[in-house]
């Protein structure tokens, strides 16, 4: 009985372990897509300074998710939703920090 729990506690220790190892992957995955996307295509009208000016517009995750989307479309870039989704994460990580 106590045997039975004491695996049921250990097995889901790891499995929350591994599942954060599984998440911060991810995460490095979908900033590294986004610096190289961001690299290539959004570097024409502003530098990266708007993103840490005084009077910056964006200020919410919603609000930047959408400028990102509103910009690669004003410049006609072939974009899937993920190249958006990754270019949001990291500038919200490397700039905005909501
Ligand atoms: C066709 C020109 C153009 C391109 C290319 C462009 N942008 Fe922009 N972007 C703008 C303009 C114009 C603004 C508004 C600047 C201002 O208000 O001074 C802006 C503002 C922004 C802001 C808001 C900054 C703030 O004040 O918080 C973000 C975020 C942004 N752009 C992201 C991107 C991303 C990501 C890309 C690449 C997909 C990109 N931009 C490419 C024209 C462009």
């Amino acid at each position: 009985m106590m045997k039975k729990l004491f695996l049921t506690i250990i097995t889901s220790i790891s499995l929350m372990i591994f599942s954060s190892f599984a998440q911060a992957e991810k995460n490095a995955e979908l900033y590294e897509h986004g610096e190289e996307a961001h690299e290539a295509h959004c570097n024409k009208c502003h530098t990266n300074s708007v993103y840490t000016r005084e009077n910056r517009f964006v200020k919410s995750m919603e609000a930047l998710s959408k400028q990102v989307k509103r910009c690669s479309e004003g410049n006609k870039i072939a974009w899937f939703d993920e190249d958006a989704e990754a270019v949001a994460h990291f500038l919200n990580e490397k700039y905005y920090k909501f």
